[in-house]
């Protein structure tokens, strides 16, 4: 198994700074980073205007950068050895595509906000895997809209950041996410999970125990179906929502129904809808009784809450997949776990599990066999623990 224990390699930073001094052969003036996220619990709850319980992770996006005076942008990507460069004036949705419609996007937001941007030159590098579900989009917007904070000297806090973000994504990138992602790599802090409230953008930081490790595994599986049924669920969703608007108007997203409400109105819902609003409503509920397990130092319960979580995304919301289910059996018959369940859209990615510090390598080892015994091949793994959010340094 290959395990990455991110903080013992070089860092995105230093790479990131290296690159810029090859690229644009002068010392970068600021360096900025801002992590992955792993969602501990409430999966599917931030576009129906829950509460999530994610934490960001020691993986992260990192620019070297400088500002400049015009509104010019170059952007070199140690990842892709590629240099993109673009005026802000002339941005529009789907006028860029690939890794650089990231920080074109964030550009076109903040200027389509009516922010007084600059330009700036940028190295980026990071170590989050792409496409495995660890939110390095939401990083990589994050990280930008701090640089051009810092490059054209605004006054703009860490949750606008994460709105600019997310409107990045939505509209100039055309990825219908929800919030949970951005406000991670934004808000976050070291050694805690984020309580985040999707609807009033409210967040409280609950600390994680310090004998537990958070162990992403990856199922090594790529998610072809991950956007088309990302999307449809979202549709069903505001689908769900509208026939029960019809019934009581107090409702106006699946977050304002309690779950004694639920039972009633289910049969204003045909399949799969009945569903879908099933595992929201009880997601969310879960989401409260997993953060006050926490709280109260009750980790056994904490790790049943996020096994349920896990059958709920299976059975009722259907966005588990044959190797996800595999790792979470797995896991859960394995040393030192609390509990594990399949992390962001599903099918697919990875799961997230919450271990004794102590059995990590116990842990990990018989996961890993067991998952080569059935699907031929073993899943890399991140031992991580709770990093904080975006930040920035001076460079030099
Ligand atoms: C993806 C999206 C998030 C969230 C999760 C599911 O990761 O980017 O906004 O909806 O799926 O919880």
């Amino acid at each position: 198994m290959s395990t990455t224990e991110p903080t013992k390699q070089r860092s995105p930073v230093d790479v990131a700074r290296a690159a810029f001094q090859r690229e644009f052969g002068e010392r970068p003036s600021w360096s900025c980073r801002a992590p992955g996220r792993v969602n501990l619990i409430g999966g599917h709850v931030d576009y129906n205007e829950g509460v999530v319980l994610p934490v960001a992770v020691a993986l992260e996006i990192a620019l070297a950068f400088r500002g400049r005076t015009d509104r010019l942008v170059r952007v070199y990507s140690a990842d892709f050895d590629e240099t993109a460069e673009f005026k802000i004036e002339d941005l529009a949705p789907g006028s860029l595509t690939g890794w650089v419609a990231y920080p074109a996007g964030v550009a076109w937001a903040m200027s389509g906000a009516g922010v007084p941007l600059r330009g700036l030159e940028a190295a980026v590098a990071g170590n989050v895997p792409i496409g495995a579900g660890l939110s390095s989009s939401a990083a990589l917007e994050v990280a930008f809209a701090a640089a051009f904070r810092q490059a054209s000297e605004l006054d703009l806090p860490e949750l606008e950041l994460a709105k600019l973000g997310q409107a990045a994504e939505n509209q100039f990138v055309g990825v219908r996410c929800g919030i949970m992602d951005q406000v991670t790599a934004a808000c976050a802090e070291a050694e805690h999970a984020l309580l985040l409230d999707c609807r009033s953008l409210d967040y409280r930081h609950v600390p994680l125990p310090p004998a537990l490790r958070i162990v992403i595994l990856d199922t090594g599986v790529e998610r072809e179906l991950r956007s088309s049924e990302y999307n449809k669920r979202r549709r069903e969703c505001e689908e769900t929502v509208s026939r029960l608007a019809a019934v009581d108007d107090d409702i106006h997203a699946l977050r304002d129904v309690s779950p004694e409400q639920l039972g009633p109105l289910l049969r204003h819902l045909p399949p799969p809808l009945d569903r879908r609003a099933r595992h929201v409503v009880g997601e969310i509920e879960r989401v409260h009784l997993a953060a006050s397990a926490l709280e109260q130092g009750e980790t056994e319960r904490f790790g049943e809450l996020m096994f349920a979580s896990h059958r709920s995304l299976r059975d009722d919301y259907e966005v588990s997949s044959e190797e996800l289910d595999g790792l979470v059996e797995l896991a859960r018959r394995a040393p030192g776990i609390f509990g594990a369940r399949l992390t962001g859209a599903g099918f697919g990615g990875c799961t997230v599990n919450v271990v004794s510090a102590a059995l990590v390598e116990d842990f990990l080892s018989y996961v890993s066999e067991g998952y080569d015994k059935l699907f031929g091949r073993r899943p890399d793994s991140y031992v991580t623990d709770a990093a904080p959010g975006v930040s920035l340094d001076r460079a030099g």
